[in-house]
């Protein structure tokens, strides 16, 4: 078997990680409504977990994490929420990205940039610049990402090359589909872990999970740790992957 449980601790095979896991980092209101707190002591808790979680994953091995930070469709909570959430944002920027450039992390955002506020375009950018040449591992935070969108930005931007003449519309193939995703040369998630008790995709990486395999948990994402995502290793690891075969 590839796998042990020793003392009921979960052990999970080097050999045999997912090299991409992409997280919907989800339950992070119910984590503070359950403690009377406002929802954006939620998001400052799952933010910690966020960094938890890049730190162990980097430890184990992993080579790519995409999470889920800020949908296209989260614009439509109250502006008090959506305000907090940015300037949780702009504090991760100054800080946990500092602590990640230190630690070998590369950092990439997917998702529409263009929607957020211009001071926090130029963090983005300057992270991203910092961090390019980090082998550890790379960390594609979400933001302003719908999977929707995402199609439709490439969409538009392989029919602008067929306007002009660049491109052949029998030229298109999968790969050109690919290389005009926000995700181009990033290899598709094995595992996708979705935290909170929900079971849905909502608008998150819809091209890039045609084959992925998908672990559900209750526990709310600022709870989320180490052992939660062995288990969610583990999980992925005895699953027997088909891709239409048999
Ligand atoms: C996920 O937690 C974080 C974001 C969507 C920004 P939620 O804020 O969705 O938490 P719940 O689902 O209300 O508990
Ligand atoms: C998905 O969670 C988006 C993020 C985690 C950023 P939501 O809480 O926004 O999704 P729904 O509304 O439950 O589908
Ligand atoms: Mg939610």
């Amino acid at each position: 078997m590839f796998f042990k449980k020793k003392n009921d601790a979960i052990i999970v095979d080097p050999s045999r990680l997912p090299k991409h896991i992409a997280i919907i980092m989800d339950g992070n209101g119910r984590w503070a409504a359950k403690r009377s707190l406002p929802r954006k002591a939620g998001h400052k808790a799952g933010a910690e977990a966020l960094e938890r979680v890049v730190t162990e994953a980097k430890k184990m091995g992993i080579q790519h994490v995409t999470v889920y930070a800020f949908s296209t469709e989260n614009w439509k909570r109250s502006n008090d929420e959506v305000a907090a959430i940015m300037d949780l944002l702009r504090h991760y920027l100054k800080d946990s990205f500092q602590r990640f450039l230190k630690d070998d992390v590369r950092m990439q955002v997917i998702g529409d940039v263009s929607g957020l506020d211009v001071d926090i375009q130029e963090q983005i950018k300057v992270i991203v610049e910092e961090s390019k040449e980090k082998q550890g591992m790379t960390v594609h935070i979400a933001l302003n990402y719908g999977g929707r969108d995402e199609l439709r930005r490439g969409i538009q931007k392989i029919a602008e090359k067929v306007e002009s003449g660049e491109l052949s519309s029998k030229e298109i193939s999968e790969e050109t589909i690919e290389a005009y995703l926000d995700t181009a040369g990033v290899p598709d998630p094995e595992l996708v872990i979705r935290t909170s008790g929900e079971e849905r995709i909502s608008n998150f990486l819809l091209w890039q999970i045609a084959y992925s395999e998908f672990y559900f948990t209750d526990v709310l994402w600022p709870d989320f740790g180490k052992k939660d995502l062995e288990k969610a290793i583990y999980y992925y690891q005895n699953r027997e992957r088909r891709f239409g075969g048999r």
